[in-house]
């Protein structure tokens, strides 16, 4: 973890640091959840009930993520362990790589760079790699929360139109879909959210319009995608997720046009994972003494 944060929590308990680039096994985390008391995890644990249920000296989770969907928050709150995550702090950095990405992809940035690598930079050509404006745009933001909130504040500075569909306010999502020529994601994911964009939804979408995401892969039905991608359905598609995560590089959706892909960068800035470090660092601690948690997911 980026920052010093660790080291307070070295100075207060007995610290258990996994080592690997790569995630624990399940076995593995299973096996050293035993006698442990607070659990600090990444995205990619997935903390479900049997986890909880073996860890049975654990009083408090804290996730290095705003995201929660890894964890089992109904089985953590059923046994009175409380669960922190790092909301805030990266809305504006993830907010920024949304439009990084829109933007790449609009305006085939990362199209641009390869045929500049590959020699095939010949003259300016009045025709070639064109994309498309974000000023005339109109964005359908699907989830206003912080994050989609910090987005609609930077796509209207671009001068683009804004329409947004929430859970409970906003136009309804077909219409969001057949509108817009930017659809953005920033809901979380739940089993109303998975599979959201699938083939009806991207049949309802304009042919020039791009797709975001940047919230969680399983949002969208990656086979769904990539048809529409390859039938031309839609103009392209920016992901910072996906599903699978990680998605190999022989995965059949990296064949498919006009695609951008980032692997999960989202609030990957220096400052702001040290800021997440404390955050996370500060759940934990006070979760071990009892304390109510600076940011807590379930209730
Ligand atoms: C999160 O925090 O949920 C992001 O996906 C990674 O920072």
């Amino acid at each position: 973890m980026p920052g010093t944060a660790l080291e307070r929590l070295a100075a207060e308990h007995e610290v258990d640091v996994w080592p690997g680039r790569l995630p624990p096994s399940r076995e593995h985390l299973r096996e050293r959840m035993a006698g442990v008391e607070g659990l600090l995890c990444m995205l990619t644990d997935p903390v479900d009930r049997e986890l909880i249920e073996v860890a049975t000296e654990l009083r408090a989770i804290s996730t290095y993520a705003v995201g929660t969907d890894n964890i089992d928050l109904a089985a953590a709150s059923e046994r009175g362990i409380p669960v922190g995550h790092t909301p805030d702090v990266l809305t504006e950095t993830s907010a920024d790589l949304a439009l990084a990405l829109m933007l790449a992809a609009m305006r085939r940035i990362p199209e641009g760079d390869a045929e500049v690598r590959a020699g095939e930079w010949l003259t300016w050509e009045p025709a070639r790699l064109l994309g498309h404006d974000l000023h005339r745009a109109t964005v359908g933001i699907v989830g206003l929360g912080r994050i989609g909130r910090a987005v609609k504040r930077r796509v209207e500075g671009f001068g683009a139109r804004v329409i947004h569909s929430g859970r409970t306010d906003g136009v309804p999502i077909e219409q969001l879909l057949e509108q817009s020529t930017v659809v953005t994601l920033h809901c979380p994911l739940t089993e109303a959210t998975r599979g959201l964009l699938d083939a009806d939804a991207f049949g309802r979408m304009r042919d020039d319009a791009y797709l975001v995401n940047t919230a969680r892969g399983p949002i969208v039905d990656t086979d769904a995608l990539r048809q529409a991608l390859e039938r031309g359905w839609i103009a392209g598609a920016a992901l910072d997720v996906t599903d699978p995560e990680p998605l190999h590089a022989d995965h059949p959706l990296l064949r498919a046009p006009n695609l951008v892909v980032a692997p999960h960068l989202g609030s990957a800035s220096r400052e702001t994972r040290a800021e997440m470090s404390d955050i996370a660092v500060d759940n934990l601690l006070a979760g071990l003494r009892g304390d109510p948690l600076p940011h807590q997911a379930n209730g």
